[in-house]
């Protein structure tokens, strides 16, 4: 079973809590809630107040946040207590083994995201102290982007490398490329646009949950 992750970015933003309602009523799995500074990516979004705010509200929900920042380091401690997974890019300036250890020590699970440009045998070494890498399919920092079909062959190529954690993909999914990602050894697929678009959620969350 693929897990869905929708991307709340892609949400009614004056909306919030009634666009995750919207989805965990259609059975997702997780909920990803991208978290932007400025520098990273060239945007801003969510901060850790409203990751806060939803996990008060939506206590059983599992949250996947994914961090694009340059430091991500300090904020470990304040996304931690509301987070299932909290996921730290590779090329960031922070040290980066030593953030993915900060985060499993607060009790998450921790993630690492490689952009399209970073390719996983520069973070072998790491792969270990993960439970989870995030394999970027557009560039970071905007939803509705197209897919970027040469990120495949790194998805495959994690699983020849023998890796046991789960594999994730962000960017430019839709319920047509889906399949194709789980044949490469996609977990957890994050859907943006392609989620909130949809005019029959839970229809194709089930359909999408059941692609062996
Ligand atoms: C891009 C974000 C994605 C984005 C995915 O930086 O990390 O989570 O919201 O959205 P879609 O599915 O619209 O590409
Ligand atoms: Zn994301």
């Amino acid at each position: 079973m693929i897990k869905i992750a929708p991307s709340i970015l892609a949400a009614d933003q004056m909306h919030i809590a009634r666009e995750i309602q919207r989805v965990m009523d259609a059975g997702i799995d997780l909920l990803h809630v991208d978290v932007m500074d400025g520098h990273f990516v060239p945007n801003l979004s969510f901060g850790p107040g409203i990751v806060r705010e939803i996990h008060a509200a939506f206590p059983t929900l599992k949250l996947d946040v994914h961090l694009m920042l340059e430091n991500p380091m300090r904020y470990i401690q304040v996304f931690a207590p509301s987070s299932h997974i909290i996921t730290v890019h590779a090329e960031i300036k922070d040290d980066v083994g030593t953030v993915l250890d900060i985060i499993r020590h607060e009790g998450c699970k921790a993630g690492l995201s490689l952009k399209p440009g970073t390719s996983i045998e520069e973070v072998e070494g790491l792969l270990d102290r993960t439970d989870l890498v995030l394999v970027m399919t557009v560039e970071p920092g905007f939803g509705g982007q197209p897919f970027r079909w040469d990120m495949l062959r790194k998805i495959r190529r994690i699983r020849e490398m023998g890796y046991k954690g789960l594999v994730e993909a962000d960017g430019g999914i839709t319920k047509d490329n889906l399949s194709i990602l789980r044949e490469a050894g996609l977990d957890i697929a994050v859907m943006g646009t392609a989620i909130y678009k949809s005019d029959d959620l839970a229809g194709d969350i089930r359909k999408m949950q059941a692609m062996t």
